[in-house]
């Protein structure tokens, strides 16, 4: 009997592409998403590219703070596990905006942890992010690396990471999966799903895209000071697929080590790239030519970020496949094909 699997925010960008994987692994799946900031073309399209795994899937438009509809979910399914992905993520808006960021990521996750328990579904994978190892005085980040929030999105993930540790300490049935991504980026390499952000991109690879496909004249580049190789900026950019692959391996962790308790593990590859290094990469996967405005630091980034992947490695038994040029290549592939992304039309609050 295959297991069925809540995906929470399975509509988004990663989460579109870690259901894919999902039903290709044989998985059951629900996803419960609001649609806030996705569409549900993109659950279509799965579905469509699972091929006959497509029948294993079904979706449902909720919010998860709306917990009348989550019980009657998980009344109607006995689920092995939960993959929760829901949440705000534009750290931008999360400053301006806190009591919506702490009401829909923590509310949420919340309700959906009271519920989960109410129906003895204690398996959880959470979507935590590297961006709790705020300025990192030393990289690569360990999973022991020190915690510390840059802003209010960043102390939702903190708050959520110590909710879960608290309450496995106080219940030792749930088995818990923090998983701290760092820059994800790429898509499928059908070309047919991606991500779809509403408004001005705030993250490099989607304005990069944008630019590409003529519906920016130039990329800034928020600093060209950094102790860096050139000077820019430096990241961990993990193929979106490789990701979705990690919860797989996450997954299939719950399932056969009895002795997890609420574990954390880093998602990335180890690797750091400088953001001129990323656009020479999409230039040459592209043929577009990406023109640069040089500009000052953006307050509150760090200079080099990356990912210790040992400890993944190792316990997940999981890496990367993707590099750079992949991740570019399929970038472009479903930039060229969706220049507006699912809706297909210019945007016109962009
Ligand atoms: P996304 O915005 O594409 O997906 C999140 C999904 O959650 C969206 O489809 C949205 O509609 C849904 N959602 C939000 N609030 C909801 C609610 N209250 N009820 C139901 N659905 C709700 O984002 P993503 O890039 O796929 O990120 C997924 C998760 O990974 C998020 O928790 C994010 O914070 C985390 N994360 C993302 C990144 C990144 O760079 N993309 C990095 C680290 C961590
Ligand atoms: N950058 C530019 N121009 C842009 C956008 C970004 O030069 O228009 C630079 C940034 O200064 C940084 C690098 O590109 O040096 C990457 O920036 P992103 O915004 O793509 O990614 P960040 O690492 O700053 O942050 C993102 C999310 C965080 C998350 C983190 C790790 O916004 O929430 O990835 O997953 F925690």
């Amino acid at each position: 009997m295959s297991k069925s699997i809540l995906v929470t925010g399975g509509a988004g960008y990663i989460g579109s592409h870690t259901v894919l994987q999902l039903l290709q692994g044989g998985f059951r799946v629900v996803v419960v998403d609001n649609l806030d900031n996705s569409s549900d073309i993109a659950i279509k399209r799965v579905a469509e590219l699972a091929g006959e795994f497509g029948k294993n899937l079904s979706s449902q438009k909720i919010d998860l703070r709306d917990k009348d509809a989550l019980t009657k979910i998980f009344s109607s399914t006995n689920f092995d596990a939960v993959i929760h992905f829901a949440g705000l993520k534009a750290v931008g808006e999360s400053v301006q905006k806190p009591l919506h960021y702490y009401n829909n990521n923590l509310i949420g996750t919340i309700t959906l942890l009271e519920v989960m328990a109410a129906h003895g579904c204690k398996k959880l994978v959470f979507s935590s992010s590297a961006t709790v190892y705020g300025w990192p005085k030393e990289v690569p980040c360990t999973e022991e690396s020190p915690l510390f929030a840059m802003n209010p999105y960043g102390r939702t993930k903190l708050i959520i990471e110590d909710i879960c540790r608290d309450i496995q300490r106080g219940d030792p049935d749930w088995k818990i999966i923090l998983l701290k991504y760092f820059n994800p980026v790429g898509a499928h390499s059908s070309g047919y799903i991606g991500e779809d952000p509403r408004g001005i991109p705030n993250n490099l690879m989607p304005f990069i895209q944008q630019v590409a496909v003529g519906r920016r004249p130039a990329l800034t580049v928020y600093g060209t000071d950094y102790p860096t190789k050139d000077g820019t900026g430096v990241r961990d950019y993990i193929h979106v697929v490789d990701l979705a692959d990690g919860h797989i391996a996450a997954l299939q962790k719950l399932f056969e080590d009895s002795n997890i308790g609420c574990e954390v593990y880093n998602l990335g590859t180890g690797k750091g790239t400088s953001v001129l290094e990323m656009v020479a990469a999409f230039e040459k996967a592209s043929g577009k030519k990406i023109p640069l405005v040089m500009a000052g630091r953006r307050p509150g980034d760090a200079a080099i970020v990356y990912a210790s992947t040992a400890k993944a490695e190792k316990e997940l038994k999981w890496k990367t496949n993707y590099g750079i040029e992949e991740m570019c290549r399929d970038q472009w592939n479903w930039a060229s094909k969706n220049p507006y992304g699912y809706c297909g039309l210019p945007d016109n609050s962009n």
